[in-house]
């Protein structure tokens, strides 16, 4: 029996699900426009406050709509303490990805006034955005023995998530890299996590909801976990001359290479490009190129053997190890910049709700007689 078209589109592959405003990916010409705007030209201009207001109100902010939204987001920074007690409580061994999660599920409990569904969730969304960096750097400063986050209204969002992770200011050339990398990672129009995102918000569900249902989907090694995976992998080379053998014996054994293949991008991921260039960039800074190396001759092997183009994960996990924040932080960090896009996606569902809900084609049986428990074998 089937109750749909006989066409199934495994992943829902070339599903054109909705309508949007934010964010267009031409997946053969490998672009990535945020509302009009090429990601090469806000990678090279803008900074990640005034990508976030992109997102939410669909332009670019004059100097005094990005200094108060800056300002407020400063403002929005600070964690309830009744939040600081509960992260403090959690085991320290746990992923951050998992504190992640509970954290901005459990926030919801403390601001009820923000998780309202509607357009006054840009509340809401600055506040997710504000905070994600307070929730991960007080996480990891307890489990680091690090002294506690101060409130560090100078710094912006990715000198403060610097300074919450490292316990120090970073560089000119670090805050740059990391602001880059947070603009280049902000949004990606129906991705597994932002369509995770909109499936909950088309319910009339909250807005904290929504992340929630977010974070849990950005974790997968196949979506946002694929950057740590890709330094396991870096790990396990060790040295140019063993990538030949490791990623060749990974593809006989019919494994990923993570950090490779995109759904929608036929070419090179525009995102890879830009950040393989600041990857090199702060590699020469720093005197190690070492990583830079490494993925430019795995980028060679993989695409000779598999035809495969890097993706943004290739690149983010070697930037981010280089500013040192630990591997397990790589995905929190990708989080704390995606949860712009999440939440532009979550404002317009609002505005434009329809109920989203796919078929099945069922391939069970039917009609089987019930046999009392008593008589089964
Ligand atoms: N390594 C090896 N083979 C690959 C890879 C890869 N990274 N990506 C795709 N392939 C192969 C598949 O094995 C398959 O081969 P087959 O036809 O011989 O079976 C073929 O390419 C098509 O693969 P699909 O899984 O059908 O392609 P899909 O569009 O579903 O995959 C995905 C996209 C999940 C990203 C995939 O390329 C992948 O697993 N990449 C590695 C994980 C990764 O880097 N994820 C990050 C993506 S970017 C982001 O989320 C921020």
């Amino acid at each position: 029996m089937t109750n749909s078209s006989d066409e199934v589109q495994r992943g829902l592959q070339d599903v054109i699900a909705l309508e949007s405003h934010i964010c267009f990916i031409d997946g053969k010409e490998g672009r990535l426009i945020y509302d009009g705007y090429d990601i090469r030209d806000l990678a090279a201009q803008s900074n990640f406050e005034e990508t976030a207001y992109l997102l939410w109100y669909g332009r670019l902010p004059t100097s005094d709509q990005w200094a108060t939204l800056r300002h407020h987001l400063v403002e929005l920074r600070a964690l309830p303490s009744a939040m600081v007690e509960r992260i403090d409580s959690m085991p320290a061994t746990a992923t951050p990805m998992d504190v992640l999660r509970t954290a901005v599920s459990e926030l919801a409990l403390f601001e009820p006034e923000e998780t309202r569904p509607g357009p006054s969730s840009i509340g809401g969304a600055q506040r997710l955005t504000a905070i994600l960096p307070s929730i991960l750097g007080q996480f990891h400063r307890r489990r680091a023995g690090l002294p506690p986050l101060a409130a560090r209204p100078d710094l912006s969002h990715a000198e403060y998530l610097l300074y919450a992770l490292l316990n120090r200011d970073p560089s000119e050339l670090e805050a740059r890299v990391l602001d880059v990398a947070l603009i280049l990672h902000a949004d990606h129009e129906l991705n597994a996590s932002t369509f995770a995102a909109r499936v909950t918000a088309s319910t009339l569900s909250d807005l904290y909801s929504a992340v929630t249902s977010a974070v849990g989907t950005l974790k997968g090694p196949l979506h946002g976990g694929a950057n740590e995976r890709v330094m396991e992998m870096l790990e396990e080379i060790g040295t140019p001359d063993r990538v030949e053998e490791v990623v060749k014996a990974k593809l006989s054994r019919h494994e990923r290479i993570m950090g490779f293949g995109h759904r929608v991008y036929k070419v090179e991921d525009p995102r890879a490009t830009i950040l393989r260039e600041w990857s090199r960039r702060i590699g020469e800074a720093q005197g190690d190129l070492h990583y830079y190396e490494l993925l430019r001759k795995v980028e060679e092997v993989v695409h000779r053997e598999k035809g495969l183009y890097p993706n943004v994960d290739l690149y983010s996990g070697s930037v981010y190890a280089l500013l040192g924040i630990p591997p397990d932080l790589f995905t929190p960090v990708f989080a704390a910049s995606r949860v712009a896009g999440w939440t532009a996606h979550v404002l317009e569902e609002y505005q434009d709700l329809r109920l989203i809900r796919p078929m099945a084609k069922y391939i069970g049986p039917t009609d089987l007689p019930y046999v009392s428990i008593g008589s089964r074998v």
